[in-house]
């Protein structure tokens, strides 16, 4: 068994944290003139600098020994290889065979799993192309340019993310729009602006079970047949899915749907069958570049070695964060308005991973896991939240990306948004002392008295950690990259807290729970057990609504 007390790596970094913890960067930087580019690692147009984290070589190796220790080699070997690693489901976790270039043999159950991907990747080549070229039409015979993918989760914030990233490359005649809250808002506001005889409606749900997206396609079928009649659902309507029966319940035709497994999780999902508005919206091509710059991610994560792996040392940092420097939360700030969904991508991608307390051996935990993540794009939140972030009372450490070369490059913009990530990091590590501080109140003109009321306002601690990640330009293929490594670096946390990062069964209560209260918002059932909180909230609502 895995527990912190029996780890020997553990104990050598709780051992360096001791005479490590107080170790300012600042110091580590001044000491050594190379740090910039010697934690820095790069993997074609993606830099992945890490030397504004509290980490020296000792820690690295200490780290490093942990994943050894962890049997993270092996482990990836496990994933890439198509063994049940989602043990608590009884499922290979094979995402990266959805973007397998090579083609190599992946065999799940004796079964080799490529056929069947390159099959589907064809049909949604065909399909994208046909319904981007005007052959795939309407039911009255109009090409569809508004395409609507309903779903939620990874049915939703995968293409949704992706398409809204590469929006640069969107075919100029489409406009793509998303369904996924059960809010009647949301279906609302994307129905009142388009026209049935031009939409296309993307049914996605790897179940095909999900309350919100089956209620909101029921609701938008009905919007289309109230339009132009029961025969027009073939002609606008396909599903996403692994589960043909409930697709063919709900009255599409299986000839609509495109086919993915249950060897692909929901939050990983969107390289597959999910990304279909992608391929739609940017073309399959593109959609394709996105695939393999996954692909050179995954190659990248399974044959170098963990000292050079980008997404190993990522999660290695967190890791010294979360469970020595106890710190559990980090920021995501894309430097990039195309990038701006990303942080809730990742919310799900991350948190509905490693949310979890109980180990692979039925155990619960007794150290710290998944962190909470939360981001925005810069520079709108360094309007926002970054107050907190140099000068309250927690640390949270930052992911800045930054494309170097803007797809809009107007005026200075682009340099200005690149001179501002870069001292966002700047000022987080080194910070400001006191004596800093009054020397610029001094320059300023400031009184003797006024400096001593200002000089604590005007100070800030630094040593504030944070990686940059450098592409050269926010493509299809750079976008594979960035997804894929955010991936493997949440499987290398699950693997060494010693959890599933596959499974998400905590957000089932919560669904079992709504499934009890709505007869009673609705007047159909009474007196089902309640706290007194929510019985009193639900007559509450209840009044309000008559
Ligand atoms: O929130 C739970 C969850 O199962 C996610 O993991 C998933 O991405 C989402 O619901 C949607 O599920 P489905 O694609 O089956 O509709």
């Amino acid at each position: 068994m895995f527990g912190k007390t029996k780890s020997k790596a553990w104990k050598q970094l709780e051992n360096i944290y001791k005479h490590f913890q107080n170790t300012q960067m600042k110091d580590l930087f001044a000491a050594d003139a190379k740090r910039g580019s010697k934690y820095c690692l790069q993997l074609e147009n993606m830099l992945f600098d890490y030397s504004k984290n509290r980490i020296n070589d000792e820690v690295m190796q200490a780290l490093l020994a942990l994943a050894e220790e962890r049997q993270l080699k092996e482990k990836i070997v496990a994933m890439f290889s198509g063994k049940k690693i989602n043990v608590t489901e009884n499922r290979a976790v094979l995402h990266i065979a959805l973007r397998n270039r090579q083609n190599t043999p992946i065999y799940v159950d004796g079964r080799d799993v490529m056929p069947q991907i390159n099959e589907v990747l064809e049909r949604i080549k065909d399909f994208s192309e046909d319904v981007r070229n005007g052959r795939f039409t309407g039911y009255t015979g109009k090409k569809l340019t508004n395409i609507v993918n309903i779903g939620i989760g990874g049915s939703d914030l995968g293409p949704f993310m992706a398409t809204q990233a590469l929006r640069h490359y969107w075919a100029k005649d489409i406009k793509c729009y998303f369904i996924s809250n059960i809010d009647g808002t949301s279906c609302a506001e994307v129905l009142n602006n388009i026209d049935p005889e031009t939409t296309l409606f993307i049914v996605a749900s790897k179940t095909f079970t999900t309350i919100e997206t089956l209620t909101n396609a029921k609701t938008c079928r009905k919007w289309l047949i109230d339009a132009l009649g029961e025969h027009a659902v073939a002609k606008h309507f396909i599903a996403l899915s692994t589960n043909k029966e409930e697709v063919e319940k709900f009255g599409i035709n299986p000839d609509n749907m495109f086919a993915f497994w249950d060897f692909v999780g929901g939050r990983y999902s969107m390289w597959s069958a999910i990304g279909m508005i992608i391929a739609i919206a940017v073309g399959y091509k593109n959609f394709e570049r996105m695939l393999e710059g996954a692909n050179a991610m995954d190659r990248h994560f399974a044959e170098a070695d963990l000292a050079q792996n980008i997404p190993v040392i990522s999660a290695l940092i967190g890791i010294w964060y979360n469970n020595f420097y106890n710190i559990h939360r980090y920021a995501v700030v894309p430097y990039d308005q195309y990038l701006q969904y990303l942080p809730a991508y990742l919310q799900q991608l991350d948190m509905e991973s490693n949310g979890k307390a109980v180990t692979m051996d039925n155990k619960f935990v007794d150290y710290a896991t998944g962190p909470v993540l939360f981001g925005g794009a810069g520079t709108n939140v360094q309007h926002s939240f970054f107050q907190l972030l140099h000068q309250g009372t927690e640390v949270v450490p930052v992911d800045f990306i930054i494309p170097a070369i803007s797809h809009n490059e107007i005026g200075s913009h682009q340099p200005i948004l690149i001179a501002n990530v870069l001292a966002q990091g700047e000022a987080l590590m080194q910070g400001k002392t006191e004596q800093e501080a009054i020397t610029e109140l001094q320059k300023s003109g400031k009184s003797k008295a006024e400096i001593e009321r200002l000089k604590k306002y005007k100070t800030f601690s630094g040593n504030r950690p944070s990686n940059t990640i450098v592409l050269k330009k926010i493509d299809p293929y750079s976008l594979g990259m960035l997804v894929a490594m955010y991936e493997h670096k949440v499987y290398v946390q699950g693997v060494i807290w010693n959890i599933n990062s596959f499974d998400q069964f905590g957000v089932e209560l919560g669904k079992k729970l709504a499934n009890n209260i709505l007869p009673e918002l609705e007047g159909r059932a009474f007196g089902a057990e309640h706290d007194s909180s929510t019985a009193n909230l639900i007559n509450h609502i209840k009044k309000i609504r008559k």
